[in-house]
């Protein structure tokens, strides 16, 4: 069955352009970006890895590990690696999981027969430190994902998870942020004392807490 949000991503081991990696162990209380892609040597894939190379900053400053896949095996994965630095500008700086056995792709269900009997699809797992799937996605082959917006996706996880508070449309850090509607207005004085913009009853801006 397809993994779905609260899950606990399962734990596996396997062969990576860093050496065997235990996922749970490697993961190691931080968050994570497992995410698989169609085929190495390929176009759409080669920009989508090139950028998240470049991203690795971002994900540190979030405490987020990256680990890619594809059903290639290592060897390519290592070949196809100078590729992308010479046309990416960026020499991959994440392990790159060769699942050629199709482990882990079946593990997280990341082949679609229906779309494609052979290859991963483009999934993305966002998994939290308790190892709980807190975010999934899947695009098709042909189309190339936003890495900001994972990035985005994270950042509203961290601050909904510490303050009791939801982001709107579009939100991105720094900008205001929703009350949670289970919050009381009394229980919400205590935690936002400047006050809030109430549009609704259930619509209660407020600035963000950090
Ligand atoms: C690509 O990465 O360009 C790609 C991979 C598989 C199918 C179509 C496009």
């Amino acid at each position: 069955m397809a993994l779905r949000l609260g899950d606990t991503a399962p734990d596996f081991t396997a062969d990576t352009t860093e050496g065997q990696i235990a996922f749970h162990n490697w993961k190691d209380g931080s968050w994570a970006v497992l995410f698989s892609h169609p085929k190495d040597f390929t176009p759409v894939c080669t920009t989508e890895l090139g950028y998240t190379a470049k991203l690795k900053d971002e994900f540190a400053a979030r405490n987020v590990k990256v680990i890619g896949l594809s059903v290639d095996p290592v060897a390519d994965h290592e070949r196809w690696a100078s590729d992308i630095e010479e046309t990416q500008g960026t020499a991959v700086n994440f392990p790159m999981i060769g699942d050629a056995d199709r482990t882990v792709a079946e593990l997280y269900d990341m082949i679609h027969p229906n779309a494609n009997e052979t290859f991963t699809v483009r999934s993305v797992f966002v998994i939290d430190p308790a190892n709980k799937v807190r975010l999934t996605l899947t695009y098709p082959a042909s189309t190339g994902r936003n890495f900001d917006e994972i990035l985005r996706v994270i950042d509203s996880l961290q601050l909904t998870d510490g303050h009791k508070v939801a982001t709107p449309v579009n939100w991105t850090k720094g900008d205001d942020v929703i009350i949670v509607p289970a919050l009381s207005n009394e229980d919400a004085k205590a935690l936002f004392p400047d006050g809030w913009d109430e549009k609704k009853p259930y619509l209660r801006m407020v600035k963000s807490p950090v």
